[in-house]
């Protein structure tokens, strides 16, 4: 194998370890920057704004039952106390804070 090709297949492994946990970082500062004072730290709603507000906590079976979809559609269009982000943040960057959120699931 000449070293071009060995370079090459580096660089691509090493873009594969990075680019996923960059996604999880950016999803993880847009949250702490703007759903964990409602949403909580673990996504269990017991920050004091959150639970001023009744915010439901991840382990809730209402939204527990919601698929990743459904909640980018509530982060974007705002659902019922929580305001629309969708002029706030891009739809990749819903996409990752959602994908984050979602790690609180288990
Ligand atoms: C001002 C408080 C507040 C902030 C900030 C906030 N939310 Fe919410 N969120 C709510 C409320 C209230 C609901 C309505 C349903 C409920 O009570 O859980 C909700 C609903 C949701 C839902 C639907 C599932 C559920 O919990 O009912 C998701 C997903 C969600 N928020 C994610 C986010 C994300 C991601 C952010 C940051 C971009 C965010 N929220 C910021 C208060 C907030």
């Amino acid at each position: 194998m000449n070293t071009q090709v060995k370079l090459a297949g580096l660089i691509l492994l090493a873009a594969s370890v990075i680019v996923p946990a960059f996604a999880q970082d950016t999803g993880a500062a847009t949250y702490k920057a703007k759903c964990l004072m409602c949403h909580g730290a673990k996504g269990l709603a017991d920050a004091p704004a959150g639970k001023a507000m009744k915010v439901k906590p991840i382990s809730d079976p209402d939204v527990k039952k919601l698929s990743e979809a459904q909640m980018v559609d509530a982060v974007s269009k705002g659902m019922g106390k929580m305001q629309p982000y969708k002029d706030k943040l891009t739809d990749a960057q819903i996409k990752d804070v959602v994908a984050y959120f979602r790690t609180f699931l288990n």
